[in-house]
């Protein structure tokens, strides 16, 4: 009685194996097709969106329009996009600059793959390189954002990795950055790439001093 295996390929093919052996098992034959019966097409991609591929690379100018619309998104998610005041123009300025005050890194699914809006930059990390007193080079991971649609298949995890690949490749010791207090699923995420709570463990708060406060700091 031949057995049916479905095989799901790297690259998101999925295909009907069917497994024939006999009494002693010392043969076996697999005979791969796809349901209609004809070969396999190793190459093609699956239009399953369980299946989805996706890639990362470093961000750049062209990217500023989809990073800013997915600050806002982030800000939404967080209940707190009135505070996003930074354009679409001033990461250009910031980022892409002789002098770039951040980097970022830019999640990509193929065509196929697009939001129904049309979106395939579909997550990003921001960082920037900054200095511990106490262990030297670190890195600030500002931002991790991955839309909705697309959590839970291993895209943040591999947009953090590449910040933590970048910040070794410098010489950094620590990969810093905030998560907000409700924000328990990010927080669970963190936890479970092994990262800490500071504030838990070190009691560090996170201070900021802005608008007029700031201008009355600056003027003493
Ligand atoms: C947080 C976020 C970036 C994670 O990205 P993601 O693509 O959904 O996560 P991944 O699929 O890469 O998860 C990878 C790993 O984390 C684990 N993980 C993800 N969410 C988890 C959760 N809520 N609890 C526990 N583990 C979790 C997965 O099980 C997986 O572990 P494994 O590799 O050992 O199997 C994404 O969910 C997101 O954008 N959330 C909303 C915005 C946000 O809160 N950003 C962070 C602001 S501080």
């Amino acid at each position: 009685m031949p057995l049916t295996l479905t095989v799901i390929t790297a690259n998101g093919s999925k295909f009907e194996v069917e497994v024939e052996c006999d009494d002693t098992v010392e043969s076996l034959k697999l005979r791969i097709k796809e349901k209609d019966g004809t070969p396999p097409d190793w190459n093609k991609t699956s239009s399953n969106p369980l299946d989805m591929a996706f890639s990362l690379r470093t961000a750049n100018l062209d990217d500023c329009k989809d990073i800013a619309r997915m600050i806002l998104e982030l800000a939404e998610y967080e209940n707190l996009a009135e505070h996003v005041k930074v354009t679409q123009k001033d990461l250009e300025q910031d980022g892409f600059s002789n002098n770039p005050l951040f980097h970022g890194i830019i999640a990509e699914v193929p065509e196929q793959h697009k939001t129904k809006e049309g979106h395939t930059k579909i997550g990003y990390a921001l960082y920037f390189y900054s200095y511990s007193s106490w262990s030297g080079r670190a890195i600030y991971m500002e931002d991790l954002y991955v839309m909705p649609e697309f959590r839970g298949k291993g895209v943040g995890k591999a947009l953090m990795s590449k910040v933590a690949q970048l910040a070794l490749a410098a010489g950094c010791h620590q990969l810093n950055f905030t998560v907000l207090d409700w924000n328990k699923p990010s927080m669970d995420f963190y936890l479970s790439q092994g990262c800490f709570d500071a504030t838990a463990t070190m009691g560090y708060h996170c201070m900021r001093c802005e608008g007029e406060a700031l201008e009355h700091l600056a003027q003493l």
